[in-house]
Formats: structure tokens, C-alpha cells, sequence
């Protein structure tokens, strides 16, 4: 193995021309950590606003500090005191910075051993978007039967959303652009273009049996669009707005991740009963473009880095 790697890191916050590919040195591996070298990593919108200037609550920014909060990858290290993994296992795992590397150090309990049939792209775009879907659907307490409305249903997390809530049996009406409605049947959801006239379309979407709760995954008004159609506001979650959540009585929501979560949405994927889409694949260098295009706030699923290793 090498001890120096590959990685794209940031030295000061800013636009995404402030991400660089240089070499640093293999990432320390604690006795609880294992050491895996790097395929995919997922690339998120929260990973541009910490570029951009944003720490999440438990992190410090150190620079030159490199940005991914998922990955996949196959083990090469394991630290002294890590039992059930083992080098050359495929893997599945989350932290909260460092993941756009050749190599990443994580510890044991956030990583997830691939089923058969999960392949590394899947894996490497699955936990940072799942996780959060599956966590919001547990927050709102989402029962077979019901009717849930995702906004931003195409993108990352919305996506998963629908999947899992139609997995849960409930019925889901998800809000796109017109480009992504074909999308969103596939995805069995029942489709509503966003922009004038939104709020008229879901309530004729929803019927006489109306929405039991709601997830926004978008923002630009529609968590108040969401309160003017669904009764409780304790059923209505947002992913993007804590402020308008707080003073509109909704449930502001964070991902709560971890392996046993991973663990059961790479067990739905084995089973195909959860798919991963990835608009779009960028080698390491192009780690500027792939913020972009994170960035543009549109498209359907995931964007991916793909960690190219130079021969040793
Ligand atoms: N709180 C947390 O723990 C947490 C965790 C993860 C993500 N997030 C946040 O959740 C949001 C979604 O993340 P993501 O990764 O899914 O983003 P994304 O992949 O960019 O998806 C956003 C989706 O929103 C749709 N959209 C844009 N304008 C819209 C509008 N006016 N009405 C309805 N939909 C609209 C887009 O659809 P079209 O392409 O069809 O326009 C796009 O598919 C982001 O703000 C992200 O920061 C929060």
C-alpha cells in the first residue's frame, strides 16, 4: 500500500473551483477503524455547503480538509481491536468528511459488508440519501394504508423516499419538473409537476381521501404548500427548512444514521426492491463539475465520483 493518496480537499471555504486534487498521506487507522480503499463516493448537497462555508454539528473543519460523506470500497486494513470484517471485503460506509480519497479510514460499526448483488456504485450513493429517507419515513411515523406526499420526489432522497414508502404500502404522490414524471410512475408514485397551479394538482392527486403526511425534499415553498393539505402538522417533515419547520409547527428532520440502517436498505437493494438512480459519473478531477451539478438543484437521483487508483 502506498502512504500517500489522492484526494480532493478544500484549503479555504468557496465555490466549487475551490476543490483540488493533490496528494496527503494515507488517513491514520485507529484499533476500532478499518482502512478501505475508496471506488465511489456519493457526492450530496450537504457536501457543498460545507465547501461553501457550513460545519455540521460534530465535525471540525481542519484544512486542507477533504469533503464525502459516503463511499464504497473494498477493506485493505483492519485496526486491532475490529471484529467481523476482514481485508478484501466490499463495503458500504458513511462518515462525515473524507470521503473523496483513494483511501478512507472509518470506524467498524459505519461500515456494512455489500450482500451478494449489490454492486460498488450502488453502495457508494446508497447511505447518505437512504439513510435519510428511511429515517424521515420513521420520524413521520408512515403506516401502510396511507397516503404521503414527497416534494422534490425525483431528487436524492426523494427517490428513496418513494421506494420505501411504497415498499411500507402507503400510497405517494411525489412533486417534478415535467421532465421527471415518467420517472416518478416508474418509481410507483403518483406524479405532480411543481410551479403555478401546484396545490390545486395535489388535491386532485390526493382524491377524497386526501394526504396523511408529507416530506419536503425541496424547499422553494413547499412545506407551505404541504401544511395547506395535510391536518397534522406534526406529520409534515422538512429536510431543508428548520426555521419555516419550527414556525409552522412542522417536524424539522435530520438524518440518523447508522450500520443497522445501511444494513437493511443494502439488504433491500440485494432483493431489488430498492434501486439506486445515478444521473451522473465524475473521475476525482472532476470533483468541481460534480458540485455543479449537485448544485443545480434539479436532476434525478444521485451524482457519483468514481476514484480511479494508479498502479502500485
Ligand atoms: N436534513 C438532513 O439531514 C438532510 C439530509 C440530506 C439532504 N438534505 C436536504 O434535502 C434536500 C434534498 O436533497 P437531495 O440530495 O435529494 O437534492 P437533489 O438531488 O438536488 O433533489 C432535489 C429535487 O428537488 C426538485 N425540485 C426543485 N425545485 C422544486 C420545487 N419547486 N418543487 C418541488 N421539487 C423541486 C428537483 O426536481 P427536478 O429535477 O424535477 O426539478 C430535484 O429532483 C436538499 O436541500 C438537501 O440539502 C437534508
Amino acid at each position: 500500500m502506498p502512504g500517500i493518496m489522492r484526494a480532493a480537499a478544500i484549503d479555504e471555504f468557496g465555490p466549487a473551483d475551490h476543490l483540488n486534487v493533490r496528494e496527503l498521506p494515507l488517513p491514520q487507522v485507529g484499533d476500532g477503524d478499518v482502512l478501505v480503499r475508496v471506488s465511489v463516493a456519493g457526492v450530496q448537497l450537504t457536501d457543498a455547503a460545507i465547501r461553501a462555508g457550513w460545519t455540521p454539528p460534530g465535525a471540525t473543519i481542519t484544512f486542507p480538509q477533504v469533503l464525502g460523506n459516503e463511499f464504497s470500497g473494498t477493506i485493505v486494513q483492519v485496526g486491532r481491536e475490529v471484529e467481523g470484517l476482514r481485508e478484501g471485503q466490499e463495503v458500504s460506509g458513511f462518515r462525515l468528511l473524507g470521503c473523496y480519497a483513494e483511501y478512507v479510514s472509518a470506524p467498524a460499526d459505519q461500515v456494512v459488508v455489500l450482500p451478494a448483488d449489490v454492486d460498488l456504485l450502488t453502495a457508494g450513493c446508497l447511505s447518505a440519501s437512504g439513510q435519510t429517507a428511511h429515517t424521515a419515513l420513521d420520524r413521520l411515523e408512515a403506516r401502510p394504508g396511507e397516503t404521503l406526499l414527497v416534494h422534490g420526489a425525483a431528487g436524492g432522497v426523494g427517490t428513496m423516499a418513494v421506494q420505501l414508502a411504497r415498499r411500507r404500502g402507503l400510497r405517494v404522490i411525489g412533486t417534478a419538473s415535467v421532465s421527471n414524471r415518467d420517472h416518478l410512475r416508474r418509481l410507483g408514485a403518483i406524479p405532480v409537476v411543481y410551479g403555478e397551479g401546484e396545490l390545486d394538482r395535489l388535491r386532485e392527486a390526493a382524491g377524497p381521501d386526501g394526504i396523511d403526511l408529507a416530506l419536503d425534499a425541496a424547499g422553494h415553498g413547499s412545506l407551505t404548500i404541504a401544511t395547506g393539505l395535510v391536518e397534522d402538522r406534526g406529520r409534515i417533515g422538512s429536510l431543508v427548512e428548520p426555521s419555516l419547520a419550527s414556525e409552522l409547527g412542522c417536524r424539522w428532520i435530520t438524518s440518523d444514521r447508522s450500520s443497522e440502517r445501511l444494513a437493511e436498505l443494502l439488504t433491500l437493494c440485494s432483493r431489488g426492491e430498492l434501486h439506486v438512480t445515478v444521473r451522473a459519473q465524475y473521475a476525482l478531477d472532476q470533483v468541481a463539475d460534480a458540485h455543479r451539478d449537485v448544485e443545480t438543484g434539479h436532476g434525478r437521483g444521485k451524482v457519483a465520483l468514481r476514484i480511479q487508483h494508479r498502479a502500485t
